[in-house]
């Protein structure tokens, strides 16, 4: 997979992606992350991008001529699945949608900045518009980050235990079980016996159980979708 983000920001997306599980995933060939600065196709030797909005209004615009000549550029270069613009506005991000993408080739992600894009922008390139939730950030960066990672943890080779990915919560409508590891016991707070009886099959069962609770506890909205799934 091949992954093009355009930033008016980049340094902000060099952490997520130089540690840790992201950045074995790029060392393993598995997918290649392009940090792409804005201000590399700004309009004037001011590096200007971005601009006063039309018709009045407090923060600034970005430009479509630098956003334009950055996305023709790549876009000449090769096909990509989606060309997606994080913005509050947009979609709310989820574990379909991840999935569904992580199985893409060619990602471009467009960060937004100060008080959004021109709408033109939005109307001639972008495919999808994704928002990680019902918040307002200073930019896209962060969310970009977040949806990157969503999408490379599930491709086969990211994570260590390949089971583990398909076992997350939300994959199947249901929040994932409680987990333990040692000591058996802290400061008189036990481990449930089960989890310790080496029975398998009554594991399995109980981890479904302690799902099923969990979910109808805490996201009946999700629950809904799962009765719905397996009637
Ligand atoms: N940019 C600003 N806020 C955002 C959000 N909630 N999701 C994605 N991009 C954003």
């Amino acid at each position: 997979m091949r992954i093009d983000i355009i930033s008016a920001q980049p340094k902000l997306l060099e952490s997520p992606f130089s540690h840790s599980i992201l950045k074995r995933a790029q060392d393993k060939g598995i997918v290649e992350i392009m940090v792409h600065d804005l201000r590399d196709y700004s309009i004037n030797n001011q590096q200007q991008i971005d601009d006063y909005a039309f018709g009045g209004g407090a923060g600034m615009v970005l430009r479509i001529e630098p956003i334009a000549k950055c996305m023709d550029k790549l876009l000449a270069e090769r096909t990509y699945d989606a060309v997606i613009y994080m913005t509050p506005d947009g979609e709310t991000l989820n574990q379909s949608t991840s999935n569904q993408m992580s199985m893409f080739e060619n990602i471009l992600i467009l960060c937004g900045h100060y008080k959004g894009v021109d709408q033109r922008v939005r109307d001639k390139y972008i495919t999808h518009e994704i928002s990680i939730g019902d918040y307002v950030l200073t930019g896209g960066e962060l969310g970009a980050a977040v949806l990157v990672d969503s999408i490379l943890r599930l491709i086969p080779g990211v994570i260590n235990d390949e089971t583990s990915a398909l076992t997350d919560s939300f994959q199947d409508n249901l929040l994932a079980p409680p987990v333990y590891t040692r000591p058996a016991e802290y400061d008189g707070m036990k481990v449930p016996d089960i989890l310790i009886s080496g029975h398998l099959k009554k594991i399995e069962e109980w981890r479904f159980e302690q799902s099923i609770e969990r979910t109808k506890e805490r996201r009946p909205d999700i629950y809904e979708k799962y009765k719905g799934e397996i009637s």
